[in-house]
């Protein structure tokens, strides 16, 4: 006959469905205080051969007691375990969300291959600031107060003597100031021009070069630059223009044979067949005045280009603002 303590305790256990019931009923039979635990230490008022079988039977009970909570306990363990695997399943056969390398702008890739070239020729590359003062950026340049480049439409001014700079050209003044020829140097950086369109940007890069030396010849810059256009866009005809800079005498602007048609004659090109690409001349003497030098001294040439018009021609891009839109699916071209 079983004993009715293990009889409710069996009903009781049966019923439950979480791990605290549990711990409840652990406490109601065999804690501190449980009922099992009661009857143990009430044993010492039994008669002494009572006392022995109902010690006997008792430790049984809570032998069973312990064993079966234990048991229970596994098994309502296993249950949550199991029901929160089915709640969250995860797939991990499903395939990740996908996820992109960064790349180097078009602008920069050609600007960085531009300073190859010219590295390789000897040329070092010197900085200027962008924020710059009326003197380098027109005054030492040879570029009279009344010339036209410094119209209000073009320059941004910072202040009446402080402009942000519209060339790189302030650079060749900077630097011949600090140092003594020979110099071959090429100066990389933003321009600012307040100007907007298809084929410009209020913010563009440039290219600037100068060598300076005793013996520099027209020479030297024809063919300093058709090495490098060469270098650029492969084997393509190749002009040179006469031309005017304030900086320069003489000047010239050089063009080559439009990409676009091959020289027949297109849109790009205006139907004229060429692109121009660079400007340069040979050092005004005025400049080497402004740069503190011994006149007569010294002869050298000058050049300038923009990155973004040369980034076009090379991947055929025909709208300048595309380099600024920021949009991953232009970027992702190159
Ligand atoms: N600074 C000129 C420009 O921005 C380019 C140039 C540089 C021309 C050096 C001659 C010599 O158009």
């Amino acid at each position: 006959m079983q004993d009715p303590l293990k009889q409710s305790f069996l009903k009781e256990i049966d019923e439950i469905k979480s791990i605290q019931e549990l711990i409840n009923i652990k406490a109601k039979y065999i804690g501190k205080k449980g009922v099992v635990t009661e009857r143990i230490k009430n044993l010492g008022r039994l008669p002494s051969d009572e006392r022995r079988s109902q010690g006997k039977i008792l430790n049984e009970i809570k032998d069973f007691i312990e064993e079966t909570i234990k048991n229970k306990e596994k098994e309502l363990k296993q249950k949550e375990i199991s029901e929160s695997l089915k709640k969250e399943f995860i797939d991990i056969t499903l395939p990740g969300k996908d996820f992109y390398f960064g790349g180097s702008h078009p602008v920069n890739k050609t600007l960085l291959e531009i300073i190859d070239i010219f590295k390789e020729l000897g040329f070092t590359v010197e900085e200027g600031p962008e924020v710059e003062l009326d003197y380098y950026n027109f005054e030492a340049l040879n570029i009279p107060k009344d010339h036209p480049a410094r119209d209000m439409q073009d320059t941004f001014y910072v202040s009446e003597d402080v402009v942000l700079r519209t060339h790189t050209s302030p650079v060749q003044v900077r630097v011949m100031e600090k140092k003594e020829p020979p110099l071959r140097f090429i100066s990389p950086g933003k321009v600012y021009r307040c100007d907007s369109d298809i084929s410009h940007t209020p913010m563009f890069h440039q290219v600037e070069g100068l060598m300076v030396d005793e013996e520099v010849s027209f020479s030297h810059l024809k063919g300093v630059l058709v090495y490098f256009l060469r270098r650029l866009f492969g084997d393509i005809p190749i002009r040179f223009r006469p031309s005017f800079f304030p900086f320069t005498e003489p000047s010239t602007e050089i063009d080559i044979g439009c990409i676009i048609c091959g020289g027949k004659g297109c849109r790009v090109c205006k139907g004229t067949g060429w692109l121009e690409v660079l400007g340069a001349g040979m050092v005004h003497p005025n400049v080497f005045k402004f740069a503190g030098y011994t006149e007569g001294k010294y002869r050298g040439f000058a050049f300038g280009m923009g990155v973004e018009r040369l980034t076009m021609l090379k991947y055929r891009i025909d709208d300048i603002r595309l380099f600024f839109e920021n949009d991953i699916r232009f970027l992702r071209q190159f």
